[in-house]
């Protein structure tokens, strides 16, 4: 039975959240498996808007929504955000709602260090969303991370936090800050203990009998490939994979479980945050990009950074993350620009390069070589048939795919969830 991944082939922001809320009345299980609540995903339904942050996108359908392992989990998040959708009408549960019991959790301490390095970074900062995901992850890999698990033995927690805290204390100490209050992280995290291991279990358990059960799974990748840690614009990254593979590692299942990898490709490009942006606009069109595609961020309402499609970058993350199909969105924000541009290869020191170089000055230094388009002058707004897309809207379509080498399997023409045009079922494939 075919699973899909899901995963952003840009700089976060892609319009993953819609596309996985379609595709969950058609699935049995959505699996969030890396990053935390540094995502935004917002869901337009009819007249219902919905910003998840943590919670896997399937939440909104009802279907078995699952925190895997890999994500780091800010448990007065997670409560505020259930209570937040609850409130919406959204039923979360037991029997819909499961978490991870080995996620490491992201702690005040975490956050507090993010801003405090944010801030004594000064123009060299990461422009990170302040929620303590990298300190997070780096206490999990440092082997000193409190797990959901641990919230069920919080009397036994002593050692595990002198290990925490010697670390903490020491790098707090560094920016003039008092140590951790170690009395009241523990009463915190005793208040919020039951809330959480009420959903707290192995998910590899209940993922192995839902795969069992030749059941679909979709798996809903956070960020973007742009972003990851090993292949993204280093160090101008988040802390996590964000490439498909972690699909696996990151929920506890097999590297035979992702499926069809769906890339979901915006059709220009924008980036929050700092680090390099070959395409960035910083004139009106940029501006037009950014007001038509209402982009601000739903984490930290930041404005993004906006420019022209670079098929160069999505190559190479569809290569990175063995891509089988995209999912290109936002077309509709392309509708009416008498031409249109895409970025078909760099200029560096007098060489043509056809991909993204490693080094963090090399890609600061890269030009952009552009190939332009005729723009087209009827609506893709609302299209939800190939047959409604105006001809050059095609022909653009059509350019993409043979830049990035990756075919297109759906075409997103709105926020609303049903503006979607299916070229080829990434569940039937
Ligand atoms: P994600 O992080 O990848 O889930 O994307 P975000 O939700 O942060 O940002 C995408 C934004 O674009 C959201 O506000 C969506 O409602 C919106 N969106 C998604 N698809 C489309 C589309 O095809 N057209 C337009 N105009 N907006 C879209
Ligand atoms: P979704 O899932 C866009 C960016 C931040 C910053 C860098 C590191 O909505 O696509 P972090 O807080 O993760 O340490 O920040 O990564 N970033 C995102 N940009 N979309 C996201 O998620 C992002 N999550 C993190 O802006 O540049
Ligand atoms: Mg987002």
């Amino acid at each position: 039975m075919a699973n899909v991944t899901v995963i952003g082939a840009q700089w976060g922001d892609e319009g993953k959240g819609k596309i996985v809320d379609w595709l969950a009345s058609r699935a049995d299980a959505v699996v969030r498996f890396q990053g935390g609540h540094n995502a935004g995903h917002t869901l337009v339904v009819g007249n219902q808007v919905y910003k998840l942050s943590l919670l896997p996108s399937g939440i909104v359908t009802g279907t078995l929504s699952i925190i895997g392992n890999g994500v780091v989990l800010d448990p007065w998040h997670l409560k505020s955000e259930i209570e937040k959708l609850e409130g919406q009408g959204v039923v979360i549960n037991t029997e819909n709602f499961a978490v991870a019991d080995n996620c490491p959790l992201i702690l005040p301490l975490h956050r507090d260090l993010d801003g405090l390095r944010e801030a004594a970074a000064g123009s060299g900062k990461i422009g990170t969303t302040g929620r303590g995901i990298g300190p997070a992850y780096e206490d999990k890999v440092g082997r000193r991370a409190i797990r959901v698990c641990d919230l069920a033995h919080l009397d036994a927690l002593d050692a595990q936090l002198d290990r925490l805290c010697a670390h903490h204390d020491a790098l707090r100490a560094g920016f003039g800050q008092p140590a951790v209050d170690r009395a009241a992280l523990i009463a915190e995290l005793k208040e919020i203990a039951p809330f959480v291991l009420q959903y707290a279990q192995p998910v590899w358990k209940r993922l192995k009998k839902v795969r069992k059960a030749g059941a679909r799974i979709l798996f809903e990748g956070a960020q973007g490939v742009l972003l990851d840690v090993d292949h993204g614009t280093y160090p101008f990254v988040t802390s996590s994979n964000t490439v498909s593979g972690t699909a696996a590692s990151g929920s506890g299942l097999g590297p035979s479980s992702a499926g069809f990898v769906l890339g979901i490709v915006k059709a220009y490009t924008t980036r929050v945050g700092s680090g390099p942006f070959p395409t960035e606009l910083d004139d009106e069109t940029g501006q037009c990009l950014g007001e038509r595609g209402h982009e601000f961020g739903t984490v930290t309402g930041r404005k993004r950074r906006c420019g022209w499609f670079d098929a160069v970058l999505v190559r190479q993350s569809c290569a990175i993350s063995g891509v089988t199909g995209i999912a290109l969105t936002k077309l509709d924000v392309l509708d009416g620009f008498e031409t249109v541009k895409i970025c078909t290869g760099y200029r560096l020191g007098g060489k043509i390069l056809d991909y993204f170089p490693s080094h963090a000055a090399d890609q600061a230094n890269v030009e952009p070589i552009y190939e332009e388009m005729e723009g087209w002058s009827g609506t893709t707004a609302g299209a939800r048939s190939w047959a409604d897309l105006p001809a050059q809207a095609i022909k653009y379509i059509q350019r993409v795919q043979e830049l990035i080498e990756t075919p297109v399997a759906l075409v997103s023409t709105s926020p609303e969830r049903e503006d979607t045009i299916l070229v080829r079922d990434p569940f039937v494939d």
